[in-house]
């Protein structure tokens, strides 16, 4: 069993977990994830890795309360323990060794949860560091303090203008590239339609731009092929050979197909849920 050392609520829905997991603590790295269970009738669900502590054994999540398992999470507390706590999972993709030195990490709604960690491992790796982070509106927008720590330059955006410029991250990160392309790449990490508009506007500067694909998940080890992706000519696990990727040949619209194919399902187990609950 995996003991939750900690809870934080960072905004409306959206909560950090401190867990106590030495083994996972001890190998995790940034981009990596873990899959957790919080119980024998629950379902596996994958969430990335937003700082650990190897001394400590414990390894911090963030997530956004979206359906059945997240909103079952929420309810946990301090002392309560999930069932299954297991990682690393995903391969982790060391993305420096630019000539510019330069790079530019763009991240979207709970995006920027995972953006975090590796923004931090750029600026301790001596990258000088140019963020994007946006939300809808200001008391969704989450890390902020955080992430400006790890940052050169940190522009926020928020879609109703309540806080930072009015609009989207990828404004901003036009207004850059325009600017210059003298950068080693961009990461953009968020929702799927903002990576795919990001890695759409960064293709013509001619600069890489890697991707975090948040695809439907089962065992999270290769076997099942729910994370599937056409890359190109290839077919690539999300799991296995990602999450992160090199975006320019992901076919976002399959993607968020597939993203969508147990809508019904998802909503079905929400509603049997909130009934057993009494909500
Ligand atoms: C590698 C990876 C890392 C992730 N990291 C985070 C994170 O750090 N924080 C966070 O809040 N979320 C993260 N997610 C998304 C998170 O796994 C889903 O929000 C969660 O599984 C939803 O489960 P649910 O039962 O609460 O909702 P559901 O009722 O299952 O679904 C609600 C919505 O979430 C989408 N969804 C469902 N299952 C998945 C899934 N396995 N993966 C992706 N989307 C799904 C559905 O399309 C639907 O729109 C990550 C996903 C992946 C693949
Ligand atoms: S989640 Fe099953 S193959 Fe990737």
């Amino acid at each position: 069993m995996f003991e939750i050392v900690s809870t934080e609520e960072l905004g409306p829905r959206i909560k950090r977990f401190e867990i106590k997991a030495p083994l996972v603590a001890r190998k995790i790295k940034p981009g990596q994830f873990i899959m957790l269970r919080i119980d024998d009738n629950g379902e596996r669900i994958p969430l990335t890795m937003v700082d650990h502590d190897a001394e400590a054994g414990t390894v911090t999540i963030i997530f956004e309360e979206v359906g059945k398992t997240t909103i079952q999470l929420g309810k946990l507390k301090t002392g309560d323990e999930l069932l299954d706590f297991i990682g690393p999972l995903g391969a982790y993709h060391d993305m420096t060794g630019g000539e510019h030195g330069r790079v530019i990490g763009v991240g979207g709604g709970i995006g920027n949860a995972p953006l975090l960690p590796k923004v931090s491992e750029f600026h301790e790796q001596g990258l000088e560091v140019t963020g994007i982070i946006g939300a809808r509106s200001k008391e969704i927008l989450i890390l902020e303090d955080e992430i400006k720590a790890a940052c050169d330059t940190l522009h926020i955006c928020t879609d109703d203008g309540s806080h930072g410029h009015h609009g989207f991250v990828s404004d901003v990160l036009k207004q850059l590239l325009d600017e210059s392309t003298d950068y080693d790449f961009v990461l953009a990490i968020g929702p799927p339609i903002m990576m795919k508009v990001c890695r759409d506007l960064v293709k013509p500067y001619g600069v890489p731009c890697y991707v975090s694909l948040n695809t439907i998940m089962v065992d999270g080890t290769g076997m099942c092929g729910s994370c599937r992706v056409s890359v190109g000519d290839e077919v690539k696990f999300a799991c296995v050979d990602g999450p992160e990727m090199r975006g320019e040949e992901i076919d976002f619209e399959e993607m968020m197909a597939r993203q969508r194919r147990y809508v019904d399902e998802e909503q079905c187990a929400l509603e049997r849920y909130l009934k057993e609950v009494g909500e």
